[in-house]
């Protein structure tokens, strides 16, 4: 059963609560939140006072991807606010070991984000100290973009990696996704899938998160 993450980056940032509780009623899982800092990627979102204010509106897992240069300054400011699994770029640590043991010792899953560019190796030396892989599907910076399906045989090459490792992470496919793309990436071995554009803006969210759920499979 794959779980689905909507991305708030797509929906209506004045009416943020009530996006979240629609998608939190229609069984979505987990609730992707897209931090920008217009250094590591050309565009700039939200910081830790909006998560903190929409930690009490919500009980989905709170999954914060950093899409920002030096993750490791802002750790402790995103747990605090009520992240329950905290990503970082590989692209973005330069020292990539301490900062996930980091976000595990301050008792949060921790999650490391792959670009498209960057191969699935990047992983080999820390994979005991990593709960989720998110694998990029576009480059990050900005909704709506179009799936890159040349990065679907890295999910089965991560997929193998981590069985051969006898390790437990998830893995979660961010980018370009819908009820076009969800079965080859479900397919390939993604167990979360992040979807923005595609449920924010259907006329109705619900529906388009039962829609990608049945194309990928359940
Ligand atoms: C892109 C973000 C994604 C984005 C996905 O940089 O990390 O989470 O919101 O949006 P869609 O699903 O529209 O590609
Ligand atoms: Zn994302």
């Amino acid at each position: 059963m794959v779980k689905l993450a909507p991305s708030i980056l797509s929906a209506d940032f004045a009416r943020l609560a009530a996006d979240v509780r629609r998608v939190e009623q229609a069984g979505a899982d987990y609730l992707h939140i897209d931090v920008m800092d217009g250094h590591f990627v050309p565009n700039i979102t939200i910081g830790p006072p909006v998560v903190a204010a929409l930690r009490p509106e919500s009980k989905l897992v709170f999954d914060v991807h950093l899409m920002i240069e030096r993750p490791e300054n802002y750790i402790d400011d995103f747990i605090q606010a009520g992240a329950d699994l905290v990503t970082v770029h590989v692209e973005a640590c330069r020292h990539l070991h301490r900062t996930l043991a980091r976000i595990r010792e301050r008792g949060v899953r921790a999650g490391v984000a792959l670009n498209p560019a960057t191969p699935e190796e990047a992983l080999k030396y820390v994979l005991p100290l990593v709960d989720l892989v998110l694998v990029m599907t576009v480059n990050p910076g900005f909704g709506g973009q179009v799936f890159i399906s040349g990065v679907v045989p890295k999910i089965e090459r991560l997929r193998e990696m981590l069985a051969r490792a006898g390790a437990a992470a998830e893995i979660e496919v961010d980018g370009g996704i819908g009820t076009d793309t969800a079965p080859l990436v479900a397919a390939a071995g993604a167990g979360v899938l992040v979807a923005g554009s595609a449920v924010f803006n259907h006329g109705d969210p619900a529906r388009a998160i039962r829609e990608i759920r049945a194309a990928a499979g359940n």
